[in-house]
Order: C-alpha cells, then sequence, then structure tokens
C-alpha cells in the first residue's frame, strides 16, 4: 500500500493551476483547516504552481485537505511562508518467527513551492542498533547523512532525550525537496530483540515529538502516531524570483494588498508577501492587510489607565488629563498640585523681572529726557533762541545746526580726511553739507560761561562779515555744551605751508607773493573799516591766511573775543596771540588795537618777502625774532642776506625795497606810527600798478586786488594738501 502511495506521488504530474483570483465561489476551508490564498481548493481558486490542495471527505465524514491528493496539510501560515503537511514514519521490524523483515523505504518528492524546512525539522531515527539513511537531491548533487541510534541496557534510554541512545535527530540542509530513508541491513541484522521488534525513521517537526523509553519496548510510537505519519513543516515561496526581480513585473507580482512588503525567501529561491507592521491579513489578496486595532486587543499596548488611540498602522497613547508619566512604558501620574511656596517664588520671580524691565524702560527715557533736556540747556544758555529770532529778523543767511547734523556732516567725509587741525583751542573737522558743499567744523574745547553768554552776539555779527578774502562763516551748532563753528572750506592748505612747509619757491613768484599780501590786507582792512562790524582779527599770521587752488588768500580765525575793542576787560583775560607776530605795544601796555593787527601784517610781510619764519634759529642755534632781526638789519643795511633768491631784475628789486619799506612801516614800534590797514592795502595796489595795464586811475577807490592767475600759480593746485587751519598757535604765556 504505502509502496503504491510512493510511487503514486513520483509520477504525479504537477498540474499547474491557472492564476486567478479567488472569488466567492472558492472554499476557504477544508475541515479544521482554513485555506487562505494563494492556496486554495478547485479550479481558478489558487495562485499557479504547487497552490492547488484537494478537499477529501474521508469514510468518517471528515474533510481533510490534501497536496497532490496524498500528502495531507494539517495547517497553512501566511505569515511565515509555512505549511505543516504529515509525513510517513517508516519502519522496519524483525520477527524472530521467519527472520522476517517487515518495512518500507519511503520517498517523498516535494516540488515548488514547497521545500522541508530546515529549521523547524529534524531527521529523527528511533530504535535499538538502528543505522537510517536520509538521502537527498540537494542543490543538483546527492546528499546522505546517516543517523545511528544505540541501546546498551533498558536503564540508558531516557526520556525526552533524544541524543543517540534509542533515539537520533540530525539537521538537514536548506532547499531539500527530495526525501528518502533507508535503513542500513547490516545493523538491522544484528539487531538485539530484547529491546523491541521495530525501528523507525522519520523527518518530523522537531517540537512537536518527544522521546518516550516505550517507544523502543512497545509500539506505542504507532499509537500514537496514528496512521504511521508525523507532523513535517514545508516552507513555501512564490515564484524562483527575488523581491526586487519580482516587483518589477505588475502582473505576476504577488503582493498586491495594500500596506504590505515583500520579503525574500530564507529557504531556496522565491518570496513571500507579509502585512506591513501595524496590520494583518492577507497579503496576496487586495486590501487584505487591514489595520490593527492595537487599542482593542487582549493586551493593551499602552500603560496603565492611559487611553490609546488607534491609527492606521500604529498606534498612539496618552496620559489621562490631570497626569502625566509615559503614557506607553511605564505609568500615568496625576499631576502634583503646585506647592503654594513654588506659587509665591514664581510669582515673586517674574514681578521681579517685570519691574526690573520697567524700571529699565523708565530709566533709559528719563536718560533720553535728560539728554535732550541738556541739549535743550545747552541751547538757551548759548543763546540759541536769540541767535534764531534776530536772524530771523534781520533775514541773514546764517545756520543753525544741531548736533545731528554736525556729526552726519562729519561721518560724511573719510575717515583719514576727517580732522584737518587740532590743537590747544580745539579741533577743526572737516565735513560735507548737502551734495558737494565741504564745510570746516571748527569744535573749540572750552569757552568762558562770559563768552557763551556773549556767544550768539557776536555770531550774529560775524555772521553778517561778508568780504571775499575772508572766509565765510556759514553757521554754528548751539545745542552742545561748548558751541561749535562752521566754516567755508578752503581746499588749498595755508600761507604758512605754502612758505615753510611745501617749499616750491620756483612757482611762487613775487607776483603771487604780492597777490596774496594784498589780499590779506584787504580783507583786514575790511575788518577794521567801519563798513564792516568792526574787528579787531587779534591772530593775523601765516597760518591764518588759507588759499584757494587760485592762491586768492582768505584770512581765517579772526578772535570773536576781540570783537568790542572798547571791552577793557577780555585783554586782561585773553592773550591768544601767537609769538613772533605779537604787538610789543600789547605786550608792554595791554592796548589792543587795529595797529597790533597791522604789526602782525607787517611779519608776515616779512614771511612773505624772506622764505623765514616769524621765529626762526640762527645757525648757532640762537632763536631769533624775524621781525626785530630785520630791524636791526634794516639799520645796518644788510637786508639782502634775508631775502629769498627772487629778486633778479631790476624792477623786482625795486618792488622788493618798497615792500621791505612798507613792512618796515608796519613795524614800527609805536602804534601810531604804523599805517592803517587801509594805509597799507593802496601803498600794495600802487606797488602792482606799473605792472597792470588793464589798470585804469578810475579804479583807484577800488581796492581790490588783481590775481595773475598764471600757469605756474596753477600748479599748486596739484596739492594735496587740505589743512586749512593750523595747530601751530605758540603759546605765549608759557
Ligand atoms: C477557470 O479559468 C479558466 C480560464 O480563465 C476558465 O476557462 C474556466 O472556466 C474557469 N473554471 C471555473 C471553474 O471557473
Ligand atoms: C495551525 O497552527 C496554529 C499555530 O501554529 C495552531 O494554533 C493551530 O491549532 C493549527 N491548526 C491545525 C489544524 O493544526
Ligand atoms: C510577517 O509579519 C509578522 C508580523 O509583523 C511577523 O511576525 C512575521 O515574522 C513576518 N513574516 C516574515 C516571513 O517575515
Ligand atoms: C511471524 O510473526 C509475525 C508477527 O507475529 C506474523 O505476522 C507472521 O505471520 C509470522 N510468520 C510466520 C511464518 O509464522
Ligand atoms: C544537474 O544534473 C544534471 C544531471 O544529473 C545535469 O545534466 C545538469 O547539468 C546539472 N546541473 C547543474 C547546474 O549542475
Ligand atoms: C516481537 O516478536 C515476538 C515474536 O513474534 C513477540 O513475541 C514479541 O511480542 C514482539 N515484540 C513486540 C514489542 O512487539
Ligand atoms: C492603496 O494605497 C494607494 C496609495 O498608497 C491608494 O491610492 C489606494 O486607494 C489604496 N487602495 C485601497 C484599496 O485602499
Ligand atoms: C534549490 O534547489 C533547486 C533544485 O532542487 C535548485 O535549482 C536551486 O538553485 C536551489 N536553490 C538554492 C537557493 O540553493
Ligand atoms: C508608531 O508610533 C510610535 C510612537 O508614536 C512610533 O515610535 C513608531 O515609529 C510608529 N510606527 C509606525 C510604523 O509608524
Ligand atoms: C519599557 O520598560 C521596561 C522596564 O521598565 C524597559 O525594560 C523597556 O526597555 C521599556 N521599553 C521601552 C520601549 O521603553
Amino acid at each position: 500500500m504505502s509502496l503504491l502511495l510512493s510511487q503514486m506521488l513520483l509520477l504525479l504530474l504537477l498540474l499547474a493551476a491557472a492564476s486567478a483570483v479567488p472569488d466567492g465561489r472558492c472554499l476557504t476551508k477544508c475541515g479544521e483547516v482554513e485555506i487562505p490564498y494563494p492556496f486554495g481548493i478547485g479550479d481558478n481558486c489558487s495562485l499557479a504552481g504547487g497552490f492547488s490542495l484537494t478537499c477529501k471527505t474521508m469514510e468518517s465524514g471528515l474533510k481533510k485537505a490534501f497536496y497532490r491528493n496524498v500528502v495531507e496539510v494539517l495547517n497553512i501560515s501566511l505569515a511565515t511562508g509555512q505549511v505543516r503537511m504529515l509525513n510517513h514514519i517508516s519502519s522496519v521490524c524483525y520477527y524472530p518467527n521467519h527472520s522476517f523483515v517487515s518495512g518500507l523505504e519511503w520517498t517523498l518528492n516535494m516540488a515548488p513551492p514547497y521545500r522541508f524546512s530546515d529549521r523547524l525539522n529534524k531527521f529523527t531515527v528511533i530504535g535499538c542498533h538502528t543505522l537510517a539513511y536520509i538521502v537527498s537531491r540537494h542543490d543538483n548533487s546527492s546528499y546522505q547523512s546517516g543517523c545511528v541510534s544505540m541501546c546498551q541496557n533498558k536503564k540508558s534510554l531516557t526520556d525526552g532525550s533524544c541524543s543517540g541512545v534509542g533515539c537520533c535527530q540530525t539537521s538537514i540542509p536548506k532547499n531539500l525537496t527530495y526525501y528518502s530513508v533507508t535503513f542500513d541491513n547490516v545493523i538491522r541484522n544484528a539487531g538485539n530483540w530484547g529491546f523491541g521488534n521495530c525501528s523507525y525513521a522519520v523527518l518530523l517537526e522537531a517540537e512537536s515529538f518527544q522521546f518516550h523509553t516505550s517507544y523502543i519496548t512497545t509500539n506505542q510510537l504507532m499509537q500514537i502516531y496514528s496512521d504511521a505519519s508525523a507532523p513535517v513543516v514545508m516552507d513555501w515561496a512564490i515564484g524562483d524570483e527575488t523581491c526586487e526581480v519580482a516587483k518589477r513585473s505588475q502582473t505576476s507580482y504577488a503582493c498586491i494588498s495594500n500596506n504590505s512588503e515583500c520579503i525574500d525567501s530564507s529557504n531556496g529561491h522565491g518570496y513571500l508577501c507579509n502585512c506591513s507592521t501595524g496590520y494583518q491579513g492577507n497579503s496576496y489578496v487586495s486590501n487584505g492587510c487591514q489595520d490593527i486595532d492595537e487599542c482593542n486587543q487582549q493586551s493593551n499596548p499602552c500603560s496603565d489607565g492611559a487611553d490609546c488611540q488607534n491609527m492606521p498602522g500604529n498606534y498612539s497613547c496618552h496620559c489621562p488629563e490631570g497626569t502625566h508619566g509615559d503614557a506607553y512604558n511605564g505609568t500615568c501620574i496625576p499631576n502634583q498640585k503646585v506647592s503654594l511656596a513654588v506659587k509665591a517664588v514664581i510669582g515673586t520671580s517674574i514681578s521681579l523681572s517685570f519691574l526690573l524691565v520697567f524700571g529699565m524702560c523708565i530709566c533709559m527715557i528719563y536718560q533720553r529726557r535728560k539728554l535732550i533736556q541738556s541739549r535743550k540747556r545747552y541751547f538757551d544758555e548759548n543763546g540759541g533762541v536769540q541767535l534764531q529770532e534776530k536772524m530771523t529778523e534781520l533775514g541773514l543767511k546764517f545756520s543753525i545746526f544741531s548736533k545731528e547734523e554736525i556729526e552726519k556732516a562729519i561721518k560724511r567725509v573719510d575717515k583719514k580726511n576727517r580732522i584737518l587741525g587740532q590743537g590747544g583751542y580745539g579741533i577743526v573737522y572737516k565735513g560735507k553739507i548737502g551734495d558737494n558743499l565741504f564745510v570746516a567744523i571748527k569744535k573749540p574745547k572750552v569757552l568762558s560761561e562770559r563768552k557763551k553768554k556773549e556767544f550768539w552776539k557776536e555770531m550774529l555779527i560775524l555772521s553778517k562779515v561778508n568780504h571775499k578774502n575772508i572766509v565765510k562763516l556759514l553757521g554754528c551748532c548751539l545745542d552742545v555744551e561748548v558751541p561749535m563753528l562752521v566754516y567755508e572750506f578752503v581746499p588749498n592748505g595755508n600761507l604758512f605751508e605754502l612758505i615753510h612747509i611745501r617749499i616750491d619757491i620756483d612757482n611762487f613768484t613775487l607776483a603771487v607773493r604780492l597777490n596774496i599780501a594784498c589780499d590779506s590786507a584787504d580783507a583786514l582792512a575790511y575788518l577794521h573799516s567801519p563798513d564792516s562790524p568792526r574787528i579787531i582779527h587779534g591772530d593775523v599770521k601765516s597760518a591764518n591766511i588759507l588759499l584757494h587752488e587760485d592762491f586768492t588768500a582768505k584770512i581765517s580765525d579772526f578772535g570773536f573775543s576781540r570783537l568790542n575793542p572798547d571791552d577793557k576787560e577780555q585783554f586782561a583775560t585773553v592773550v591768544q596771540g601767537t609769538c613772533g607776530y605779537l604787538d610789543p605795544e600789547f605786550v608792554q601796555t595791554g592796548k589792543f588795537t587795529e595797529k597790533s593787527d597791522v604789526y602782525s601784517f607787517g611779519v608776515v610781510l616779512l614771511e612773505l618777502l624772506t622764505g623765514k619764519k616769524a621765529i626762526y634759529f640762527e645757525q648757532n642755534g640762537e632763536e631769533t625774532y624775524l621781525a626785530s632781526s630785520f630791524i636791526l638789519s634794516k639799520k645796518k643795511d644788510r637786508l639782502k642776506e634775508h631775502l629769498d633768491n627772487q629778486g633778479t631784475s631790476e624792477e623786482d628789486e625795486q618792488l622788493i625795497e618798497r615792500i621791505e619799506e612798507l613792512a618796515v612801516q608796519c613795524l614800527s614800534a609805536r602804534g601810531e606810527e604804523r599805517p592803517t590797514m587801509k594805509d597799507v592795502v593802496d601803498q600794495l595796489n600802487n606797488m602792482r600798478k606799473p605792472k597792470q595795464p588793464s589798470w585804469t586811475p578810475s579804479n583807484t577807490d577800488d581796492i581790490q586786488c588783481f590775481h595773475p592767475v598764471t600757469s605756474d600759480a596753477q600748479t599748486f593746485t596739484s596739492s594735496t594738501s587740505c589743512i586749512s587751519e593750523v595747530a601751530l598757535h605758540i603759546e605765549c604765556a608759557r
């Protein structure tokens, strides 16, 4: 009968069922066995290639599922890709009466998609003095493995132990589809009949088997494993491709359910489908994988007392309101009421920090207020209000700049060129106002209280000064502690630099010198004249004579401390003249008049002529005042030593002589003997006369000096020096 079975198996042709989607007609269950797709019973109910099963009604009326009508199917698992089937137990028995050995060499040839599970099955041999072989084809080569079971005496047998005494087990390799059992003749004949007449061998699910000593001594095994068959686990897989390859084929790919994934078979070729985590069901049918409602499972996945919420493919746990903790893997603990002390501390710190911020704000506002107030105070102190009123009243063009405007103007000039001069009196900055108006901003260091009070009046007077040879005062800044003055910017340096630093004697012709003298004298005469507000300059020196590119001279820095010559007090307090230029009469008497300016101008004339500084050092290192040494040489008639190598022509020499004469007049020891500035201008103009062809007698009243714009003079314009006011004040009070 068994032989017949085996032959039937071998002869069985594999009939591939047409690939089809199971429908309502297909049985999903045969007896106790669930038949999920891709398995199926009947036509068109299973996936092609060995998944078709048959369902037979046994004599007892029970239904059983069979593979190829022969091998009974016990259980199908989609999740693990395994099928549990029944395998025949091979046995051999020796009956001493006839030395008859009965038994069968059993063969089972499973075709794809099935292969014996190497993990779950063990080749098991039960008996004494038994050697059985499992023979198989494996990877196109033959495989054979034997297992020996020996028994010394009955005592050596142990229940549950299958390790060579009465029972032996051996593993099988992967990818095994063919299986046959043979018993070795030798041992069979050398049987120790004291134990039992039969030996058994079978490939079975190891877990389902437990050795009992009674299997040796009695035929209990056959009673337990009815029909001489034991469960064996088959691994199965779809096709013989890997997932990667299979996925490319839209039609044959078996994992058609949403939320499914493909897994390469771990035993041989092919792949398996499985539902993604969080889903369960049949991944081989569309929509087969359904969300797992984790929350309604027997074991709540969330912590005790936590709320569970199911989501597609997942779930979430939350501690209920009023509790906190790990809702997934822990416990939800009721929230602790915040203690009164903690509340108080928190409250206090919050209010404290609020107070701090509030206080800081107040402080900042107060500071700002104070700043604005102080600026307003300065403005008032410096007479800003009165000045503004007067200016509008008189319609004068004079600006009162705010501190910001001044700062902005200074910032608009390169950092390198910002400072024009610096000295004991303060700093002179260069600034830019509007599109391209450059200005010089004078920022004095200090100003006496009395002068501050008078400041606005002085501004009023100075703003009226308007002469082409006087640096124009454009405005002032009053909302600072010490008021600042904004002047027109004169670009080409000053006379002091021209004579003593730049030393470009060739271009510095006598004509140019005369013109500078003429311009300066004209400006001073204007200041002294009753037409102007009558101002004594007070600090006439070469450094205060600024120059334009065309050598037009501009007088600058006339001290507003000497505005009112009648005010005796200020002369006592202010001695601002520069050594070497200072009127000796003033030094003796303290009387400062227009004639003091004339004296200083005389020194400037000498500087122009001789190219020497007002105070210079002789070769012997002796400090010498230009004015006094000049007067001395004049007396000795040794003037020539002093002069630049300028006067070469006879005409020039004559001119120089006349200028010398004028200088001597200006340097007279007594003020009364000195000419007025107006006289000086006239004389200088007269010197120009013979050289001036276009000059006509009708112009005599016009004290305009002539400026020859020679190409020689123009070459000076390339000079880059921009210092307009000079830091060469020599404090006489040292
Ligand atoms: C199975 O499918 C084939 C081809 O699609 C069809 O010819 C046959 O009738 C089907 N059988 C049944 C029982 O539906
Ligand atoms: C199929 O296997 C599962 C678990 O492996 C088991 O619970 C079930 O009883 C088995 N069914 C049959 C018919 O053997
Ligand atoms: C399929 O998924 C289930 C549940 O996620 C898992 O237990 C099983 O091992 C998976 N099967 C394979 C073949 O990976
Ligand atoms: C030997 O014994 C066995 C079992 O007891 C029996 O089946 C068989 O017929 C016997 N043979 C002879 C020749 O008596
Ligand atoms: C498998 O064996 C058969 C004959 O036994 C042989 O023709 C074939 O080439 C072998 N295949 C491989 C891949 O070794
Ligand atoms: C073995 O065979 C002998 C003789 O036929 C018989 O007496 C004995 O009971 C048998 N043993 C078993 C365990 O069947
Ligand atoms: C399967 O998922 C796709 C997108 O992932 C979706 O468009 C389709 O509707 C889903 N099918 C079903 C049956 O839920
Ligand atoms: C499994 O065995 C078959 C033949 O039985 C062979 O064609 C195949 O290559 C083997 N696969 C693996 C992964 O060993
Ligand atoms: C499920 O939710 C948990 C916790 O929210 C998260 O860690 C996990 O990655 C989620 N799993 C999936 C598949 O979304
Ligand atoms: C859950 O808690 C246990 C013990 O408290 C810990 O061993 C485990 O790692 C935790 N698991 C997670 C996912 O936090």
